[in-house]
Formats: structure tokens, C-alpha cells, sequence
């Protein structure tokens, strides 16, 4: 058969030990994780389908050569600080003669000069400026200006003057301008959508990182803070959004039209890049007490009340977040937009957030747990950082990873106070922890922290918006919080929030305020070194460590983990692979305690165990980053302990014990078979289809064939995920349920099916079907007005098993009258997912590489593409491949974009995946032969 239809036995064990911890770790955590949720991850900023449209040019990590003027560096100089900013703008959502949408600016900058200099240097990118640029002093009085340029790389305007601006002294820049309102997701851009068979256009704006200079000059630096002072004209039956509350509303008339005018109040002090203005047909579903709005297309707000659950547990959110930050909401108002174009899942303006529809509107009706799970969970994030980042900001985007890190951790609080019966928090560790682990496993990982100075041009700003920064920032926060107690660290933040509002810091400033109020508190917990120094472990060098617990002496190792340990790793690090690691523990007699392992090994007499059963469990809830190893005795035991009576072992520790074993045994530290154990106590008898098929049988009697829900969150996944498995275990029962109720659907063209089982329904309907349920779908793709809706619909037609239907997909992911350009990404991601079009989407990948590169390899997350891809790469054929991969595209210069990084990964993880089947295949092979009897030659995995 062809290639990649045809699983061998051999292969499949392969896979099932690649992808047995995942499944194991589903099926033994009564906590949330399902494949739709997997599936739907993407953060703001981290969009797994973040990119910049057609149009944009993506430019190669090529750096250009050094030069000595002052407008080639990337960084401003300091000689001139703003300190307020006048800006008018016009969109115009009509083509004008030239076929374009654009819109007129006018702005004032206020800046002083501190040192002097006969240049005024400040950001500007693709505005023509339509009159003559003026300067003038406080007095009014006009400065000559000798003439004007532009720095194209370093999108400067630089005015030269034929006298120097001197120190103390306040300017003006007036300008007038035009721009392009593109649909190109960057700056001032425009977006459409259709309503009621009408096409209907907004105006709206992404600034993150460096795209508010191309909505108005402007000094584009997050720590350059100042005041805005922000007027939109319009049509009158548009309305205006900015990040302040509108002080005035008047009529003009403008090329013989009635238009208005609107004016909003004065901002307080902020950065550039959370400046934010929308013009649009939206309605709002909005709360008077808390002065809070969500908008969006009138259909879904006002119709369907799709913003109704935003708001209220925005309402919630806001509440808590005042009580964790000790410290009002700094704003006089809370927007929060749904948008139908969106490159990242959502951003934190201030007072002005934008998301994707599909991150903030929630209909009963039409969404799964899921899309409610993480509509309230970014909402958090985003208005985590309204604090955190917008009222306290980072001084340069080398410090991103702490602005990120932080609001991927806080996201988990603010969530769980609002849908308190969930137990959210224990999400951290699948969805972050270990998540990220498989990234920063490798040598080609990277610290969270970069210099200053290292981080300069657009391509080192987005590659930035990673993993990293998110989820191993989110999990070196969350054990700092937890080793300090979380009323400590809480006291801590409150203090550097007040001591730095309206202010820059750079990410250690947040450990001081912490340490002083350690050095405070009387009651504290013990620390070996300063909180500066403990954290300064975790984020100045990249990995993390395997700690080694030997029961039968007490003594404690720590050593860097590394997937393949053959593999070199190039970066140095300050302290030579050591961490100080907080260890938390408990023993079978319910002792509990907490130790520190401050250097490579240690000894401890709590861990030194005497009696014949005596266990010991380490890293208690995976509070820390990193994983544990035992000796040969206590494995046993607690194997043994899972296998008599799991309960004991609190269940985030009952993933761990697997993931932790399943990546020891990849990186060698322990033997295979020691891991396939640890999933015994999963199943009595035999393997996964006599695990799934209970489960399957339990739900179908429990809901009534799958027609009522459970009733808690996690039921409520695992329902999700027993329908899913029991199909891919090809359970005739299920595919029954698929077929009729796909075909029930298809028949009546009325939707019956529950929207969380929906994903999953769709996804085997296509797989077990042709194209005639293909086309059906793609039907419904089209027509659907939930975005929800349509990603799920998305997703599902990926999952067919039949080459040109799933080439077809592929042509029309560059097509963006079939799918949207921020869907691009992801619809590839798809198909290689699925096993049957991983070789496709690798041959689509590399014979469109150029175009994807030029149209989407700016994009934040890039990667994903070719992290996607190579997943499940195994054979010296596929590291080949992707050798002559990278060969080509790096000898005709058409480069990786932001993949370059990722690329990487792929190849070393490649190789980790050769060693490792090579020497393990016999071992595997024998272990499931023993335990399973005989299996299909068939089987897909
Ligand atoms: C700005 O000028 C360039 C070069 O003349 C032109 O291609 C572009 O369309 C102009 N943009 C606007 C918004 O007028
Ligand atoms: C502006 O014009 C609109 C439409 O012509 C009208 O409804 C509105 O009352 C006017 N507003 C003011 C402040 O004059
Ligand atoms: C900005 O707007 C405020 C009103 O919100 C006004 O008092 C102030 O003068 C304006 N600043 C400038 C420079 O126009
Ligand atoms: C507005 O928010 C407050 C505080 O969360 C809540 O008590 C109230 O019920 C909300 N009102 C509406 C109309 O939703
Ligand atoms: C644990 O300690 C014992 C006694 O010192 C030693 O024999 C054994 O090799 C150690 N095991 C590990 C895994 O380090
Ligand atoms: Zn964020």
C-alpha cells in the first residue's frame, strides 16, 4: 500500500509507546484533557495560527551587515521622550480610484528632548505623508528642518535639522498622512465579514509588537510610554471604540457626507503597543456596575446572545483580580471585542481587548465544554495583563516571557474563581508543564531569558512568542508561588505592582519585591539562597533537571534532562546545569515534607526508607518544574501501591509517574519495560481497546446513549474522549453511533448532535466516510455563522483517509476565499496530524514553501508547521529528508521565517526518535506481545 496508509505491527508499537503516554495520562486523569481542547490551543500571542497575510514579506533571519548611523540601529536612541500623542484618524471603508481601502491621518507628537541632537528620529512604516512635516517648540515657534528620510529596515522617519534640539527643552511634530487600511492582520488593518448576505467591513487594530508605527509615528518602544489623546471620524452608523471612554460626539460634513466624530478622553500613561481603535457595526452586551462591554456582529450579540457567558464571568474575573493585585482596575472601562479575523487568539490592549470569535463568544446551543473552558480561561489572561503589562509593563521584549509567563499562570486563578467546580488549576501541568518539557528536553532549547541587547530586529521580537516564554514561564511562576506560599508571593506582586504603576521593569525588579517581602515576614517558609538567586536558575539557563530520589541510602542527584543524551548542547550555562529545586514529598505513612537541592547531589534522611513496603512520592501535584527518577525498590513500590490501590497516589502524581517514566525511558535513564509498567495498573487484563470499550459501555448507559451530558467538567472530557478512543479502537458500537448520528444530520439538515461530541462525531464520520460526507461538511463549513462552529468543522475535514480529498484541503488552505488566511496553519497542522496525510502535508510543505514562507513565515507561530510535520518522524529516510530540506531552502536563500528554531528541533528529535526505536524495538515488542496476546496486523495509531 502507500505510503503511510499501512501501519506494521512493528510500527505500531512504536507509535503506541510514542503515543501511549498521552493516551495513558487521558484515560487515568479524572481531570480535563480531550483532543478538541488540544486541537484549540493557541494563547494570544501564540496562536498555533498566528501569521501575516499574503502581501507582507516574511523577511529571512538573515541579518543585514552592521552600519554606524544612528537610524540603522533597530533600537531608538534616547535623546527624545514622548510625553503625549495627538491622533486623528479617518479610516475610509470604501476602495478608493486606486481599488484601495486607506485612511487619513493627522497627529501631534509631544516629546522633550534630553540630550540634545540634530536629528528627530522616530517610527513610521508604509505612511506616505501627504503636507509638509512640521516641528515646533513649546512656543510655537517652527523649527527649520533641513530635510526628511526614511530608514527602510528600521522603519524610521528621520527629520534632519539644521540646529540642535536642546536637552529639557519640549517639541511637536505635526503631521499628516495616509495609509493603507490592508487586510494584512498588522497595525491599522481591516477585516470583513458577512451579515444578513451583506458584506460589512471594521476597521481595527493588532499593535503587538511593532505595528503601531504603522498607524501613526510614533517612538514604538514599550518603555517610551505617554498620554493619547485619540479622535476616530466616521459614518454616523458606525460606532467608535478606543481604549478610554468617548468625552464627545459631533456631526461634520467631509466630501459632501455627513460624518462623525468622535473624541475619546485622555489615556493614562501606556505604550505604545497596547494603543488600540475600532470602528464597526458591532452591538454590545454590556453591565453598567462593573463597566464592562463584549462586542460583536450583531447577530451573535444581540440575536443569539452569544456574549451573555463573557460577560458574566468577566464580571467575576475583574473581581478577583482586584482582590489578587490588591489594586482597582486602572481604567474607567472594559471592551472586550470579538473579531472574525484575528491573527492570535487574543490581545490585552488596555480597556480595548480583542479576541478571535472563537476565544470569547460562547452559545449553548452550538459550543462544547471546551470552547467554554477556553473562552473563560483567555479572558483571564487577557485581563491578567491589564495589571501585569499594561499598568506595569516590561522595559524591552527580552522580558517578554515574564509578562507571558505570568498572565499563563494567573490565567488558571482567575478562571477557576469563576467557574469554581471545574478544578481548572489542575490543568497547568498537561496543558503547560508537561506540554513545554518536550520542547526544553532538547539541546536546541533555549534559556527563558535573552539579553537586552540580543533581542533587536522584528524576526528576534516574534520569535519571542514561543512555548518558552508562555508555558515554561507560566511553570517556573507557578512553583515560585507555590515554594513561597501563595499568600507570600501575593504579597509580594501587590508591592511591586504599587511601586512600579504606569512604570518599565526588567524582570528581576518582580524577585525584589518579592524578597522584601520574604524579608518581611515573620512567619516564612526556610529558602537557601535569595529569590533572585533561586529563580536566576530557572531563567537563565534552558533545560530543567531530572531529579534521582535513592530510597535505599537517602541521597538526592539532579543531572539536565536531555531526550537524546547523546546530543550536544552549545549553550553554556552560569551554573553548569544545576537548579535550585524545591522538593516536596509524601510517603506511604502520609509524611509529608519539603526539601531543597541546592547543588548536584544531596542526602536527606526523610528520603532514606527502612520498612519492606515504604514508598516515597516526589514533586506532589508537579508544583515543580521537573521530573523524578527512583531507585530500582521504591519504582517497585509504587507500582505496586498504583496497581493495588491508585487512590492513594493523588491524581496529577498518577500522570506524572507516566509521563515522567515514558521520557526517562526516551532519554535512557530508565529501562522501557520500567515504563510500560507504569501503565499496568490501567488496565488489569489487556491493552487500550479493553480499556476504551468499559468506558465507551459506561457512558453510553450512564447518558442515555450519548444523548444526556454528565455532569462535571471532567465527566464530562471523559465522555468526550471515551467516544473518541473507543472509535479510533475501531468499536463497531461507535462508529454506529457516528454513522447514524451523521447521517441523521445529513438527512434531516437539522444538527442533533451535542456540541461537545461534535469534534469528535464529525472527525470519525469523515474518516469512515467518502467525499459525498466530505462535500456535506464543507457545505456546512461554508454556511455556518459560529466560528466555533466552523473550526470544528474545520478540523473534521482533515480527518478523511483519502489522499485527493485531503490534497484538495490542502490547495484550498492558500486559497483565502476558502479559508481564512489565519486558518492557514492550522488546516496544515491538521492534515498532518492525521496519519494518513502526514506525507502529504510534508510533500504540500516543501513544494510550497516559498509562497508559505513569503506569506506566513513572520507569523509567531510559524513552527508549528514543521513541528507538526515531523512529529512522528522515526527513519533515517525522514531526518534525511528534512536535511535536504533545510539544504536547499538555506542555499537559495528562501530561508525558515520564524521556523528556523523549530527546524532545528525537528531534526535533533528525529535523531533522538532513530536511536531510540533502534534500541528499543526488540524490548517493546517482546513487552506487548507478552502483555496483550495478539494483535491486528492493522491497527491504527
Ligand atoms: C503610498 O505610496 C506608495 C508609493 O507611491 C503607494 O504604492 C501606496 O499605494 C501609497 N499608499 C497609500 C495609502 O496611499
Ligand atoms: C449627527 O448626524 C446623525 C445622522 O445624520 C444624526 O442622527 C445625529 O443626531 C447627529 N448628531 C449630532 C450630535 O448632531
Ligand atoms: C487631550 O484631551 C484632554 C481632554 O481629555 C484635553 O484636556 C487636553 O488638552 C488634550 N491634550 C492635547 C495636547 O490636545
Ligand atoms: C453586573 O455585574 C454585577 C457584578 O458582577 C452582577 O452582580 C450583576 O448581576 C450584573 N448585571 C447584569 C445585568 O448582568
Ligand atoms: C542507591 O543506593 C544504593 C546504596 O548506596 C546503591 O547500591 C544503588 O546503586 C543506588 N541506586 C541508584 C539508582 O542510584
Ligand atoms: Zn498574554
Amino acid at each position: 500500500m502507500a505510503n503511510g496508509f499501512y501501519v506494521s505491527k512493528f510500527v505500531a508499537f512504536v507509535g503506541f509507546f510514542f503515543a501511549v503516554a498521552a493516551a495513558a495520562t487521558i484515560i487515568t486523569l479524572a481531570v480535563v484533557y480531550s483532543n478538541e481542547k488540544s486541537k484549540n490551543v493557541q494563547n494570544e500571542g501564540i496562536a498555533s495560527n498566528a501569521i501575516t497575510p499574503t502581501g507582507t514579506t516574511a523577511k529571512p533571519m538573515t541579518k543585514t551587515p552592521a552600519s554606524n548611523e544612528i537610524w540603522d540601529k533597530y533600537r531608538l536612541p534616547r535623546n527624545l521622550v514622548p510625553e503625549h500623542y495627538n491622533v486623528d484618524l479617518r479610516p475610509i471603508l470604501t476602495k478608493n480610484e486606486k481599488g484601495l481601502y486607506i485612511f487619513r491621518g493627522v497627529s501631534k507628537v509631544y516629546f522633550t528632548c534630553m540630550i540634545a541632537t540634530q536629528y528627530v528620529i522616530i517610527h513610521s512604516n508604509k505612511l506616505n505623508y501627504t503636507k509638509d512635516l512640521l516641528l515646533t517648540d513649546a512656543n510655537n515657534n517652527v523649527i527649520p528642518i533641513k530635510k526628511h528620510f526614511f530608514a527602510e529596515k528600521t522603519n524610521y522617519l528621520i527629520l534632519e535639522l539644521n540646529e540642535q534640539l536642546q536637552a529639557q527643552k519640549n517639541y511637536i511634530l505635526s503631521t499628516e498622512y495616509d495609509g493603507e487600511l490592508a487586510d494584512d492582520l498588522e497595525g491599522f488593518y481591516r477585516s470583513e465579514y458577512v451579515e444578513d448576505g451583506e458584506t460589512k467591513i471594521i476597521a481595527t487594530t493588532q499593535m503587538q509588537a511593532l505595528d503601531a508605527r504603522k498607524a501613526f509615528p510614533c517612538f514604538d518602544e514599550p518603555a517610551l510610554k505617554a498620554t493619547f489623546n485619540i479622535t476616530i471620524r466616521h459614518k454616523p452608523d458606525y460606532v467608535a471604540l478606543s481604549n478610554m471612554n468617548p468625552i464627545d460626539v459631533s456631526n461634520e460634513t467631509w466630501n459632501a457626507e455627513t460624518w462623525q466624530v468622535t473624541k475619546f478622553a485622555q489615556s493614562v500613561k501606556m505604550s505604545t503597543y497596547l494603543v488600540a481603535f475600532i470602528v464597526s457595526q458591532f452591538s454590545p452586551a454590556g453591565n453598567e456596575t462593573v463597566k464592562a462591554n463584549i462586542w460583536g456582529r450583531k447577530k451573535a450579540i444581540v440575536d443569539e446572545k452569544q456574549g451573555d457567558y463573557a460577560l458574566d464571568k468577566t464580571g467575576l474575573i475583574l473581581e478577583f483580580l482586584q482582590d489578587y493585585y490588591n489594586y482597582s482596575y486602572p481604567l474607567p472601562k472594559s471592551d472586550q471585542v470579538a473579531l472574525p479575523d484575528f491573527s492570535a487568539g487574543a490581545m490585552e490592549n488596555w480597556g480595548l481587548v480583542t479576541y478571535r470569535d472563537t476565544a470569547l463568544l460562547y452559545d449553548p446551543n452550538e459550543s462544547s465544554i471546551g470552547n467554554k473552558e477556553r473562552v473563560v480561561t483567555v479572558i483571564a489572561h487577557e485581563l491578567a495583563h491589564q495589571w501585569f503589562g499594561n499598568l506595569v509593563t516590561i522595559r524591552w521584549w527580552n522580558d517578554l516571557w515574564l509578562n507571558e509567563g505570568f498572565a499563563s499562570y494567573v490565567e488558571y486563578l482567575g478562571a477557576d474563581y469563576a467557574e469554581d467546580t471545574w478544578n481548572i488549576k489542575d490543568l497547568a501541568v498537561l496543558n503547560d508543564i508537561h506540554r513545554v518539557m518536550a520542547v526544553d528536553a532538547l539541546a536546541s532549547s533555549h534559556p527563558l531569558t535573552s539579553k537586552e541587547e540580543d533581542v533587536n530586529t522584528p524576526e528576534d521580537i516574534s520569535a519571542l512568542f514561543d512555548s518558552i516564554t508562555y508555558s515554561k514561564g507560566a511553570s517556573v511562576i507557578r512553583m515560585l508561588s507555590s515554594f513561597l506560599t501563595e499568600e507570600l508571593f501575593k504579597t509580594g506582586l501587590q508591592a511591586y505592582l504599587k511601586k512600579h504603576a504606569f512604570d518599565n521593569t526588567v524582570y528581576y525588579e518582580l524577585w525584589e519585591s518579592l524578597q522584601e517581602a520574604y524579608d518581611n515576614e515573620a512567619n516564612r517558609v526556610y529558602l537557601p539562597a535569595t529569590i533572585g538567586d533561586i529563580m536566576d536558575t530557572w531563567v537563565l539557563q534552558m533545560g530543567f533537571p531530572v531529579v534521582t530520589i535513592n530510597t535505599t541510602d537517602g541521597s538526592l542527584t539532579q543531572k539536565h534532562f536531555l531526550l537524546d543524551p547523546t546530543s550536544v548542547v552549545n549553550h553554556t550555562s552560569p551554573y553548569n546545569y544545576t537548579w535550585f529545586v524545591p522538593i516536596s514529598f509524601v510517603t506511604n505513612s502520609s509524611v509529608e515534607g519539603h526539601v531543597w537541592l541546592t547543588q548536584e547531589t544531596g542526602m536527606n534522611s526523610s528520603f532514606h526508607l527502612t520498612g519492606d513496603n515504604d514508598w516515597l512520592l516526589a514533586n506532589i501535584n508537579v508544583t515543580g518544574y521537573y521530573r523524578v527518577n527512583y531507585d530500582d525498590r521504591n519504582w517497585d513500590r509504587l507500582l505496586q501501591q498504583l496497581e493495588n490501590n491508585h487512590t492513594v497516589i493523588p491524581v496529577i502524581n498518577r500522570a506524572q509517574i507516566i509521563d515522567d517514566s515514558f521520557n526517562l525511558a526516551r532519554a535512557q535513564i530508565i529501562s522501557t519495560t520500567r515504563a510500560l509498567q507504569t501503565t499496568r495498573f490501567l488496565s488489569k487484563d489487556k491493552y487500550m481497546k479493553q480499556q476504551v470499550e468499559p468506558l465507551f459501555w459506561h457512558f453510553n448507559t450512564t447518558t442515555n446513549n450519548f444523548k444526556d451530558r454528565p455532569e462535571t467538567l471532567t465527566e464530562q472530557y471523559n465522555e468526550i474522549n471515551a467516544v473518541s478512543m473507543a472509535c479510533s479502537y475501531g468499536i463497531a458500537e461507535c462508529e454506529q453511533l457516528v454513522t447514524e448520528l451523521f447521517q441523521e444530520w445529513k438527512n434531516t439538515k437539522i444538527n442533533k448532535i451535542h456540541p461537545n461530541l461534535r469534534s469528535t462525531i464529525y472527525c470519525n464520520a469523515i474518516a469512515q466516510g467518502g467525499e459525498d460526507e466530505w462535500n456535506f461538511l464543507w457545505e456546512q463549513f461554508n454556511t455556518t455563522t459560529n466560528a466555533q462552529e466552523a473550526d470544528k468543522l474545520r478540523a473534521a475535514l482533515a480527518c478523511s483517509k483519502e489522499p485527493f480529498i485531503l490534497n484538495r484541503l490542502l490547495e484550498y488552505s492558500l486559497d483565502p476565499n476558502k479559508i481564512r488566511r489565519q486558518d492557514t496553519l492550522s488546516t496544515i497542522t491538521n492534515v498532518a496530524n492525521n496519519v494518513v496525510g502526514q506525507n502529504l502535508a510534508w510533500d504540500f510543505i516543501r513544494a510550497n514553501w516559498k509562497t508559505l514562507v513569503d506569506n506566513i513565515g513572520g507569523g509567531m507561530s510559524f513552527g508549528n508547521v514543521i513541528s507538526g510535520v515531523s512529529r512522528r518522524f522515526n527513519t533515517d529516510f525522514d531526518l534525511q529528508q528534512l536535511q535536504d530540506f533545510k539544504k536547499f531552502n538555506t542555499d537559495n536563500n528562501i530561508g525558515f521565517g520564524t521556523a528556523t528554531l523549530t527546524l532545528e528541533q525537528a531534526i535533533e528529535k528525529t535523531r533522538a526518535n532513530i536511536v531510540w526505536v533502534k534500541q528499543n524495538k526488540d524490548a517493546v515488542q517482546n513487552w506487548f506481545e507478552g502483555a496483550m496476546g495478539h494483535r491486528d496486523e492493522n491497527t491504527h495509531i
